[in-house]
């Protein structure tokens, strides 16, 4: 195991040092940067980050974020005895204690949310009517208020001033969702539900929803720019299930 963990080490190491970044635009509307990164021969990866990070941070970011390594070195899975999300606890806007087994048999959305990203009020909005239009049928929006990506201004006032303007929304204490203090449900959600990349199950900017059943499984990971109408659909779809 040692050994065969130095040997995939030095692979991984030596292969980021042999990629190199060719090409990296800046979406300046979106501000956000697309980065692509290429070896001599194909694309590799195409994701988006961040603009005030390194790209050395973010690949090292990568890197110890892959399930290889991490299978490698977490030898305490923090997520190994939790059965579903209702096993776990967050804090709401007060700092209090809530377990999530309060949402057992509802269909939920958990969001990361950011007050001042540009994609902010239209993600809102299109939320609020989502939980609205099946709010009856045991549908909730769960957010998370998350500085990971910068853009949460105010800190937890953020999340506090939102749970104000949408009562339909129930609103978090504000969590990491990437790097050293992740909180546990993001661990378990990455965990339970990667994503499409094969390099890392970080999120890559805000508004990553998970949807999560009636049985408190995580059931589907939709990216920041997935459209509502597959999340409407696919909410629809777990709420008709038993
Ligand atoms: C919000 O909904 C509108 C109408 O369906 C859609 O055009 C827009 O892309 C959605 N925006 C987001 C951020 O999901």
């Amino acid at each position: 195991m040692e050994i065969q963990g130095c040997i995939i080490i030095c692979f991984v190491a030596t292969f980021l040092w042999q990629t190199s970044v060719i090409s990296s635009t800046v979406d300046v509307e979106n501000s956000m940067s697309t980065v692509v990164v290429e070896n001599s021969k194909s694309t590799v990866g195409v994701e988006n980050v961040q603009p005030d990070e390194t790209l050395v941070n973010q690949m090292w970011s990568y890197v110890v974020n892959s399930q290889l390594v991490k299978s490698m070195f977490n030898k305490d899975d923090p997520t190994k005895c939790i059965t579903s999300i209702y096993d776990i606890t967050v804090k709401d806007l007060n700092g209090n204690d809530v377990c999530l087994g309060k949402y057992k048999g509802q269909v939920l959305l958990i969001v990361n949310y950011a007050s001042k990203c540009l994609l902010t009020s239209e993600n809102v909005d299109n939320l609020s009517k989502l939980a609205l239009e099946y709010a009856p049928q045991g549908f909730k929006v769960l957010i998370f208020p998350s500085n990971t990506f910068y853009e949460n201004i105010g800190g937890n006032n953020a999340g506090i001033t939102l749970q104000k303007e949408h009562p339909e929304f129930d609103v978090f204490y504000q969590v990491d969702v990437n790097g050293a203090n992740t909180d546990l449900l993001y661990v378990y959600l990455k965990k339970q539900l990667p994503g499409n990349s094969w390099i890392s199950s970080n999120l890559w900017w805000n508004f990553v929803k998970f949807l999560v059943d009636k049985s408190g499984k995580p059931n589907q990971r939709f990216e920041t720019y997935d459209s509502i109408e597959s999340i409407n659909e696919a909410v629809k779809k777990l709420l008709i299930q038993n």
